[in-house]
């Protein structure tokens, strides 16, 4: 037979869904895989019950039916202020991750540099090989996820073509202020650089922090090109509906590309979700607070049982640090924990280019029942660890 592609060669399984799995098999808490345990709103679900009988179930236009881009733009003017023509300026895809791929397989020729802070969200690796990009890593240094602008500005020199930004970010829930963003702007400019954001947790922040969207600052809304999904903001990671905005040259391209991906987004899916879309500011208010419940429930919890934690500011992860048991190999830990103390997670260097495995990444965007039994395993966390002595394959 003859040998497979070179590219996707080196692919490893996704490591959260081989959490997921090893979770399945011993029954654990399963905090690994970033998804509601809850149902989308009533709003929303009952439309598709309607649309189930009323259609559409045919293509839609390969780039998104027409009130779901014009749904699209007006949700975007309203939160962002800024206007992108339903026409010339957005693609619906499927997903944030096939947008993610369609904008790189866009903009990027094999061979050419794309900057990508690190921890990022795993799907990014893969898109970049992918597209034949060689990806250059732009530590956020834990605690803080401080960045160092003279590294960034040191890769853009060096040739970067675009920079991929999520914010808030998953993994470390890091929400960039104005004044990052602004450094990360001013360089952008400097260096001709595309700035392509990641925005699927846009809604989901805790206060004080609040969301600025990049192509908002002086001179980014023509050399930013939003990648986003309602997977988040509207509980329907199944649904997979994402959407990228840019200027009209880009979007033409994204147009093709994404038409030869996957030709369009499920039509009735879209239908239903302009409820979604076109839902008061009341939605996102109750949303806020509905995550700031779940986040407090849970990381009060680590706090109570004496665990040390990053507090995130956007998105549903927190990293945990578990340094204080001697883990060396954070994947073995994460295993042995997934096993022993029934709470699954991911090991943390799964995100980090750098050499990082103290910390591994919690979500919590689940039912307070959830949480509490996933806090009840963990009470026993310290003594499975003391009890496990040296024998573990993690340390
Ligand atoms: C940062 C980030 N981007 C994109 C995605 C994928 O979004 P979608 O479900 O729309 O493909 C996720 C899902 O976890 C994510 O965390």
């Amino acid at each position: 037979m003859r040998n497979l592609s070179e590219r996707t060669a080196h692919f490893t399984d996704s490591v959260i869904r081989r959490m997921t799995r090893i979770a399945n098999e011993y029954g654990a808490v399963n905090l690994s895989q970033g998804f509601p345990d809850f149902d989308p709103p009533k709003e929303i679900t009952d439309r598709l019950s309607e649309v189930a009988k009323t259609g559409p179930h045919q293509y839609a236009i390969t780039w998104g039916a027409q009130n779901f881009r014009e749904a699209l733009a007006k949700k975007q003017e309203h939160f962002s202020g800024l206007k992108y023509d339903p026409n010339s300026e957005i693609v619906v895809t499927c997903g944030g991750t096939e947008a993610m791929m369609a904008v790189m397989m866009s903009i990027v020729n094999p061979g050419e540099k794309v900057a990508i802070f690190s921890p990022f969200y795993e799907n990014y690796g893969a898109d970049t090989i992918l597209s034949g990009a060689q990806p250059v890593y732009i530590p956020l240094v834990p605690p803080a996820f401080h960045f160092d602008a003279d590294l960034l500005e040191k890769a853009f020199r060096d040739g970067c073509k675009a920079l991929i930004l999520c914010n808030p970010s998953n993994p470390c829930g890091k929400v960039f202020t104005y004044e990052e963003l602004k450094v990360i702007a001013d360089l952008a400019i400097k260096y001709d650089v595309w700035v392509v954001t990641d925005e699927v947790y846009e809604h989901i922040l805790y206060k004080p922090h609040t969301h600025v969207y990049m192509a908002s600052l002086p001179g980014m809304r023509d050399r930013t090109i939003v990648c986003n999904s309602l997977s988040k903001t509207y509980s329907i990671t199944g649904w997979r509906l994402g959407y990228v905005l840019a200027n009209p040259e880009v979007i033409d391209r994204v147009k093709k590309v994404h038409d030869f991906l996957t030709v369009g987004a499920a039509a009735p899916l879209m239908e239903a979700a302009v409820t979604g879309l076109t839902m008061p500011d009341q939605y996102y208010i109750d949303l806020q607070n509905h995550y700031t419940h779940m986040k407090n429930l849970f990381c009060n919890g680590l706090r109570d049982l004496d665990f040390q934690f990053i507090e995130p500011q956007g998105a549903y992860y927190v990293m945990m640090d578990v340094s204080e048991y001697g883990v060396k190999d954070d994947y073995k830990f994460a295993e042995w924990m997934t096993r022993e103390v029934g709470v699954a997670t991911v090991p943390g260097s799964s995100f980090f280019r750098e050499d990082v495995h103290h910390l591994v990444r919690f979500h919590y965007a689940k039912r307070d029942e959830t949480l509490n039994q996933a806090l009840e395993n963990l009470a026993s966390l310290k003594k499975k660890v003391r009890e496990a002595g040296n024998s573990v394959d993690w340390r």
